[in-house]
């Protein structure tokens, strides 16, 4: 795919998960956010960060991510509303400068798996921290379809919270999204293509993207809607 179609795919969603607005503002009330350091690893362009910042201007915030084109779209987003927030092109397993709060949302892949995630991020929140931690679990039994979109590695809920309790973490706050945010989420990450392929319908990339975008459509309505879960974890230590 061309840089041009590429720059465009994510421009549609506001983050990069499934989460409502007043889900996000209930988030980051059990955050607690005040002063000191809050790193996101794994950010995107950190829209959750740049809200964060915008909530708690004592905070020193870093958002960090390998993707250039999501970390030029949170800074270029940061210097409009004015906020002071880093995004550093790094790998997120290897970050460990200490932090007050820690984000980690749909990123413990770049760990290896959720229970490396979770230990290896315990080295990073500062005792008494408080860490946001989302990740996906099987809600439902999946089928080989599924397991073949998402791997051997995801746990069930009951699991989750079982290596979340066996990495040291206590959990200050659950919760999951719902259908609608899960709905909104699939949308997003189509509507900026499904936008373009109805304003392009000739052109010669048209016949990738409607591919794409039918198959994409089709693997959640047939294999993951409902099978898929994903959780927000507050935790604390
Ligand atoms: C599902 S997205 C989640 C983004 C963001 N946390 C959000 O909620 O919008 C996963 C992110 O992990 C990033 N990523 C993958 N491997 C990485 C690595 N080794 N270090 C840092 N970020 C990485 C991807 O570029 C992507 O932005």
């Amino acid at each position: 795919m061309d840089d041009e179609l590429n720059a465009l795919r994510r421009t549609r969603m506001r983050w990069n998960t499934p989460l409502s607005e007043p889900h996000a503002d209930l988030l980051l009330d059990r955050m607690a956010l005040d002063a000191g350091r809050l790193v996101d690893l794994g950010c995107g362009w950190g829209e959750l960060l740049l809200r964060a910042a915008a909530r708690a201007p004592g905070l020193r915030a870093t958002g960090v991510d390998t993707d250039v084109t999501g970390l030029d779209r949170g800074r270029a987003v940061a210097a409009s509303r004015g906020l002071a927030v880093d995004f550093a092109e790094s790998d997120a397993a290897t970050w460990d400068v200490p932090a007050e709060r820690v984000f980690c949302i749909g990123a413990a892949h770049i760990f290896g798996s959720t229970t490396a995630a979770l230990e290896a991020i315990a080295g990073v929140v500062r005792p008494s921290g408080r860490l946001l931690y989302g990740d996906g679990f099987w809600a439902a039994a999946p089928g080989p379809a599924a397991r073949e979109i998402f791997g051997p590695d995801l746990l069930t809920l009951p699991d989750l919270l079982d290596a979340v309790a066996g990495a040291g973490w206590r959990v200050l706050h659950f919760s999951t999204a719902d259908q609608l945010e899960w709905d909104d989420f699939e949308s997003t990450s189509r509507a900026a293509w499904a936008e373009w392929l109805v304003a392009h319908p000739a052109d010669p990339r048209a016949g990738e993207i409607r591919e794409w975008l039918d198959r994409r459509l089709r693997q959640y309505v047939r294999d993951y809607r409902g099978v898929l879960g994903f959780t927000y974890l507050v935790l604390g230590r």
